[in-house]
């Protein structure tokens, strides 16, 4: 009898104690890692985030389940940044326009006409400098893994311009950056921080007048059926890193870490093969639906574009470290 209670008293402290830490299950259930971002799935970030869940789960089966959340189901871009560091949710991919509340030095790269194109940016992103952004969050909780391309963005507008003297007074949405607040500021429009999730409505209703972004991002929300004209200004990259939770990174099996980090750096070329095209695509598809009119600039229209702008690095080249503006510009101009 007495050793029928010690048995029974043993097994109870047994579950408490397994129940307690999790331990309980991970023999056969699966880790659940969440992944969540703001975009539609049919676009670079979308389709890599896919080939993310796809290939984790095929290099550690039984061992992690990937829920992919697109389109801001799960969390927005007001809340996904706090909502990772809660451990909410374990892995996200905003813009790098997005970090700038975390790091200043990241603003480097929404200032305009610094890359002459993707390559530029990428190239930059896989040097020294770029690298040691990735860690550059680190003391904020925060671990980049990659980056993760988008493409070129345009301006697009209710109304017919070129040139920043068609734009004064125009009011446009940005994301949360102060370079882009700045930028705008430099052409002649008021800017309006506003959630990616937002911008359709805020531009049908004229909240806005107008925005920026790439091609696959434009169709993909349907700005191009609310907007009059798109202009190819190529003025900045939209690119992306992912970043997951410093200590729910640091804490995971040696196993675990490894498949994820093998199942990114595939997940990440297959990325950066599709980015040009979907946007490719995408143009294609605005220019048939003959919804927004898609124009190119003439040299001297750049020009005056290019010219605007000049404050904004004065503005910010103090935070953003001379340096590393040197270093990002540099890739621009190799041939
Ligand atoms: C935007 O807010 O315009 C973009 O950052 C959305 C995205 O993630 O591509």
């Amino acid at each position: 009898m007495f050793k029928k209670i010690t048995s029974l008293f043993t097994a109870i402290t047994f579950i408490a104690v397994t129940s307690l830490f999790g331990l309980s299950a991970s023999a056969q259930t699966p880790m659940v890692i969440k992944l969540s971002h703001v975009v539609a799935e049919n676009t670079p970030k979308g389709l890599a985030s896919l080939k993310f869940k796809e290939l984790a789960e095929k290099k550690l089966p039984g061992k992690v389940q990937v829920q992919v959340f697109p389109s801001s189901q799960l969390f927005g871009d007001a809340k996904e940044l706090e909502a990772l560091l809660l451990n909410d949710v374990q892995i996200i991919n905003p813009s790098l326009s997005k970090f700038d509340r975390y790091t200043k030095k990241i603003s480097v790269f929404d200032l305009p006409f610094l890359f002459k194109d993707a390559k530029a940016a990428a190239d930059f992103q896989k040097s020294k400098e770029g690298q040691a952004l990735l860690k550059s969050m680190e003391d904020k909780g925060l671990i980049g893994l990659a980056y993760w391309h988008n493409g070129m963005k345009h301006f697009s507008t209710n109304k017919d311009f070129r040139v920043p003297a068609d734009v004064k007074g125009l009011k446009f949405r940005i994301q949360p950056s102060d370079v882009y607040e700045s930028f705008i500021k430099s052409i002649g429009g008021s800017a309006q921080k506003m959630a990616f999730a937002e911008v359709y409505q805020g531009l049908q209703t004229g909240v806005v007048d107008g925005q920026e972004n790439t091609f696959s991002n434009i169709y993909s929300q349907k700005f191009h059926e609310v907007q009059k004209t798109i202009v190819e200004t190529n003025h900045g990259i939209l690119d992306y890193m992912v970043v997951v939770n410093a200590k729910w990174w640091n804490s995971l099996p040696a196993d675990i870490k490894k498949g994820l980090s093998e199942a990114m750096a595939e997940a990440t070329i297959y990325n950066n093969q599709i980015g040009q095209q979907k946007n490719d695509e995408a143009r294609k598809l605005i220019v048939d639906s003959g919804k927004a009119k898609v124009v190119k600039l003439t040299d001297a229209q750049l020009a005056e574009w290019r010219k605007a702008v000049a404050p904004v690095y004065a503005q910010f080249e103090k935070d953003i470290g001379a340096d590393l503006i040197k270093a990002a510009q540099s890739h621009s101009l190799k041939k």
